[in-house]
């Protein structure tokens, strides 16, 4: 069978954590703190919280907003149940949206669902290719959307308007007008859960490009501070003589990253550009080669004049397949030996929003990108016969199904 992502463990890696574990220090420490600097550089924004994933980081930021009861947040329909639940957490509405045929959330969509309770939008970089950040704050700083912003907290007062957070646990790498994310808006999260382009096996990073009058270093703290229950010094700060007796300022949760994560994520950042994206290029561009000229399939939009992807997953889509030839279709890629996925079932088709009134009926293009698509392996250890082998079996499905 060939796989659909396992995580790149060679012996660097290997390495790399048993240095770790072997440093006598094993919790957050000063290779979460490297891990941080070198993520803020990579992706040039202003400071870089890590935490134990990314769901954990979207939940923090929601919290440090001041989002609660009475409040929306808006996103796309069309993506993982994280980006909603975190919402759910913080006793706020989650606002669906439509996406469009690049399967991200439509700024057009976002326009219409703006109300007074607005306080955040979350777009999601689907498949690591990045919204149209351009757009998306260009509409948010409009004076229509400035007046109608209803700030109810510190944080909103000074912001002036809805914060953009960024739902990137796809897209690190991934570039617009060329600038990573990380610094397209004003918070971004990454996700290095195991089966991510750049994995600490979980984990994920809060990154802060927050405008003026925000110091960015200062929301830093604040939230390494609720990261870790609300306790002004962390671990390490405490074993320095005499520096024991601490505070808690607030019930913080308890979220920060290890070293032992760090120690992972150090050796995947460091190849990450010239070796992980390389070969994760190479894999889109031989599928996209394999199956634009065949009009059974539709091949994502991934690399532009303005925007490159992070090369995360392959969203094909068969061109008039309906829900039901679709599964059909996957059912029969897997019994030949190739593991492939779907990326996603829309959350209004998921039992619990479904029950909390949202209806897929309202979000046509989400439902067609879905019904329609089949995502194809993609990692760094996928060689070139692989390769071959997924387009042949795909093919092969394709002339007995379509
Ligand atoms: C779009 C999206 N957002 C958020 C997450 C949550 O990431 P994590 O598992 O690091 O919490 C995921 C994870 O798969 C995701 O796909």
């Amino acid at each position: 069978m060939i796989p659909f992502s396992p995580p790149r463990i060679d012996q660097k890696i290997v390495d790399s954590v048993a240095e770790a574990l072997t440093s006598g220090w094993i919790t957050t420490g000063p290779r979460t703190k490297h891990f941080e600097q070198q993520l803020t550089a990579y992706g040039g924004h202003q400071a870089t919280l890590c935490v134990s994933s990314a769901s954990a980081g979207l939940e923090l930021v929601l919290r440090w907003f001041g989002v609660g009861p009475g409040d929306e947040v808006i996103i796309p329909a069309y993506t993982y149940a994280a980006t909603a639940n975190v919402v759910v957490h913080c006793g706020a509405m989650p606002v669906m949206v439509d996406s469009g045929n690049d399967f991200n959330i439509s700024v057009e969509a976002i326009g219409k669902a703006v109300t007074p309770r607005t306080k955040v939008i979350m777009p999601v970089d689907l498949g690591g290719y990045p919204c149209d950040y351009d757009q998306i704050n260009a509409l948010l700083s409009s004076p229509e959307m400035v007046n109608q912003f209803t700030a109810q907290t510190q944080e909103q007062s000074k912001l002036g308007r809805i914060l953009v957070l960024s739902d990137a646990a796809h897209s690190i790498g991934a570039i617009m007008n060329e600038k990573r994310t990380g610094s397209l808006c004003d918070i971004t999260v990454y996700s290095f859960h195991a089966v991510k382009n750049l994995t600490t096996a979980e984990g994920g990073a809060i990154c802060l490009n927050l405008p003026h009058p925000f110091d960015n270093q200062m929301v830093y703290s604040v939230l390494n501070t609720k990261s870790l229950h609300g306790q002004n010094k962390d671990a390490l700060a405490k074993t320095q003589i005499g520096n024991w007796k601490y505070d808690i300022v607030e019930a913080g949760y308890k979220c920060n990253m290890t070293d032992l994560q760090a120690a992972i994520g150090l050796v995947e950042l460091a190849r990450y550009e010239d070796d992980n994206l390389v070969r994760r290029r190479q894999i889109f561009d031989a599928y996209a080669a394999a199956f634009s000229n065949d009009d059974r399939f539709l091949v994502p939009e991934y690399r532009t004049s303005s925007k490159t992807t992070s090369y995360h997953v392959f969203l094909l889509r068969l061109a008039r397949a309906t829900e039901e030839l679709r599964d059909a279709f996957v059912a029969s890629v897997f019994s030949k030996g190739v593991a492939v996925n779907v990326h996603f079932r829309p959350l209004p088709m998921m039992t619990f929003y479904r029950n909390m009134g949202f209806s897929i009926a309202q979000f046509p293009v989400a439902y067609s990108n879905y019904c329609r698509e089949i995502s194809l392996p993609v990692y760094f250890d996928l060689t070139d016969d692989q390769v071959a082998r997924v387009v042949e079996v795909v093919r092969e499905v394709a002339n007995e199904l379509l």
